[in-house]
């Protein structure tokens, strides 16, 4: 169902967007990476043949992201889960990592978006990243959460801005990623047995659960605006 078609994913060296990128690839589509590291982004390139590329952008700042659509010039389907951030409780987390959800995830895919657009076919759509807390946040990350609130109200506006083209968010709970091999191996620990007993299905979510969620909204025509939560039910609890 891919076939022919041209899918950028900024944060595709890595976790969910990589994987996304293997079943693009899979389909029979191409894939443009985006990422902040060359090497990883070789990497990732090298593992997925001629049908990958890979460019570098900073989601976290503007003009980046501008440079990295100047070398683009049509697309099928955007998907910019790359993004960089923090949290902490709002009395102890300081300004600069509060503030950094917004800047690098809400922000960041608002330019990737605003650049993408002059390129992308109507027949095309966006896939935005959201997050689960947006429903049920965590107690120490009131920006996180409320960033992924807003990137579901981001989506239904530009569905409505931007139709034909379709613009949809996806919503996963916890995602066993290489994400979490950046923290310290508690922190992994504590989060997915906690999210063990709280989801209905009791075990964090796959990046291929994930990708095949992704790959749902950019192929399925009908679906436009919408929200979906790939969380083994963590949000019904
Ligand atoms: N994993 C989860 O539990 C989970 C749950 C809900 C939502 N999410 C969302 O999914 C996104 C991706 O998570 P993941 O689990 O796939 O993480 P991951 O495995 O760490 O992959 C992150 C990817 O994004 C790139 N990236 C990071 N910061 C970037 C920036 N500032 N600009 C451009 N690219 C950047 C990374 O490459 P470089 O480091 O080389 O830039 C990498 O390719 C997260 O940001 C989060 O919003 C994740």
């Amino acid at each position: 169902m891919m076939d022919g078609q041209r899918v950028v994913i900024i944060g595709g060296s890595s976790g969910i967007g990589f994987a996304v990128a293997r079943q693009v690839v899979a389909d029979g589509g191409q894939v443009v990476l985006g990422g902040r590291d060359r090497e990883r982004l070789d990497a990732a390139v090298g593992k997925l043949g001629d049908a990958a590329s890979g460019g570098q952008v900073d989601t976290g700042d503007k003009e980046s992201i501008a440079r990295f659509f100047d070398r683009i010039d049509h697309l099928d389907q955007l998907f910019a889960p790359g993004s960089s951030y923090g949290r902490g409780r709002l009395t102890e987390i300081s300004d600069e990592l509060a503030e950094s959800p917004f800047r690098s995830k809400f922000w960041g895919q608002y330019y990737a978006v605003r650049h993408a657009v002059p390129k992308l076919a109507s027949t095309g759509s966006v896939v935005l990243m959201g997050g689960a807390y947006s429903a049920r946040p965590p107690s120490d990350g009131a920006a996180y959460a409320a960033c992924n609130s807003a990137l579901e109200g981001l989506g239904r506006a530009l569905a409505v801005e931007l139709a034909p083209v379709r613009v949809n968010v996806v919503a996963p709970g916890i995602v066993d990623s290489e994400l979490w091999a950046k923290l310290p191996p508690q922190v992994k620990e504590a989060n997915f047995a906690s999210y063990g007993e709280q989801a209905l299905v009791h075990r964090a979510g796959t990046v291929e659960e994930i990708a095949q969620t992704v790959l749902y909204l950019m192929t399925n025509r009908y679906t436009t605006g919408s929200v979906l939560y790939p969380d083994g039910g963590f949000t019904l609890r």
